[in-house]
């Protein structure tokens, strides 16, 4: 039996265009080499100037809100540095979340409380009793086909989340590297376009729709702070490197983005509707929401043991997973009633796929 892995959400290299990558590359650096291998200005440097210009125009924002950092998970980190400096500082995130999003909340001393995710998002209900109680310093959401769950948060809470924000005044990062991979049916509004009341940061990042060994990602803000993250940025790494934001600026410009992302989404949609398909008929009323985009199938599973056995059985029956606790605040761990499973879809066959909830059904009760 071949071990069927659900614990990996890594672009599969149908959806990386290598060869293109390197044809640019090459001219890139034959036009622009000694600039490429030089170290980029410092001084509150916010990236390169084509690559902030065009991701400016793409979201319809000045390129000085545009702060480019090396790959997206680094903006995180510097967004968490500025937002959580200092003592008590408290977090919301949704439950489940991305695992390395809490790890990085957590590490700076954060109070890290996660809100339970529905088939349509974040609960906004359970949100506003949590920020009347308390408001936090800073709440994180995946809000497009989330990693892990796949759920996609409805325009109708979307408005509320903003409208929530925006009243009690918090700040909102929205995190979407899996927003343009929709295989069908219209985008609800990014939550930075519903108010400008609020104080919404968007993540975005290239490593889903062009490459992620690029390590090209960035964080919309205000100029102002932008240039404060651009400041914390410099005393750690100086400032992001020159040949990937020229790849990737080139890549934007020239519609290399546009076509692997044609070609990102018609390799997927199989995937995602025979994925989608598998768990219903094996697992049927787990499934959280049908995700129509991004890499993840998310199901609640009563695993009739705890988690580390069921992990355990899986592993036996040949199966690698994540469960719950990575996805959760660490001070939640075990305090869910049902075991979350994370199922990406995206390197794994149809085929590969049902065998994996196949194997998965037999432990489940
Ligand atoms: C929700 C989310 N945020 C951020 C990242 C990291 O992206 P990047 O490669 O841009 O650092 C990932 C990667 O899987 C992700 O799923």
């Amino acid at each position: 039996m071949t071990v069927i892995r659900f614990s990996r959400g890594v672009p599969p290299p149908e959806a990386i265009p290598a060869a293109a990558l390197a044809e640019l590359t090459a001219a890139i650096v034959a036009e622009h080499g000694p600039a490429m291998f030089q170290y980029p200005p410092i001084g509150r440097h916010l990236g390169d100037p084509r690559l902030r210009t065009l991701v400016g125009q793409t979201y319809g924002v000045d390129p000085d809100a545009v702060f480019v950092t090396n790959g997206s998970l680094q903006a995180l980190d510097i967004l968490a540095a500025h937002f959580l400096d200092g003592p008590d500082k408290l977090v919301y995130v949704e439950g489940p979340t991305y695992d390395r999003a809490a790890r990085i909340f957590e590490r700076y001393g954060a109070r890290v409380v996660s809100i339970p995710v529905a088939g349509d998002g974040i609960d906004v209900d359970e949100l506003r009793r949590r920020v009347s109680d308390r408001v936090p310093d800073l709440l994180y959401t995946i809000p497009d086909f989330q990693n892990p769950s796949g759920v996609t948060l409805s325009e109708p809470k979307r408005r509320e989340l903003v409208r929530l924000a925006a009243s009690y005044g918090f700040p909102v990062v929205e995190d979407i590297p899996y927003r343009e991979l929709r295989f069908r049916g219209n985008a609800p509004p990014r939550l930075a376009e519903i108010s400008s009341d609020a104080n919404v940061i968007t993540l975005g990042s290239l490593s889903k729709v062009l490459s992620p060994g690029l390590r090209v990602g960035y964080a919309i803000t205000d100029p102002d702070t932008a240039l404060r993250l651009a400041e914390r940025s410099e005393g750690i790494y100086l400032s992001p490197v020159p040949l990937s934001q020229a790849v990737a600026a080139e890549a934007l410009a020239g519609g290399l983005v546009k076509s692997n992302l044609d070609t990102a989404r018609e390799f997927l949609r199989p995937r995602h509707d025979a994925a989608v398909g598998a768990v219903r008929a094996l697992l049927g009323e787990a499934l959280m929401s049908v995700p129509d985009g991004g890499y993840y199938v998310g199901v609640q599973v009563d695993p009739g043991t705890d988690e580390d056995t069921f992990v355990e059985k899986a592993k036996q029956a040949e199966v690698a997973l994540i469960a719950s606790s990575a996805f959760y605040p660490r001070a939640e761990m075990g305090a869910y009633e049902r075991l979350f499973l994370r199922l990406p879809f995206q390197s794994l066959s149809p085929a590969e796929f049902r065998t994996g909830i196949e194997r998965l059904a037999a432990i489940v009760r």
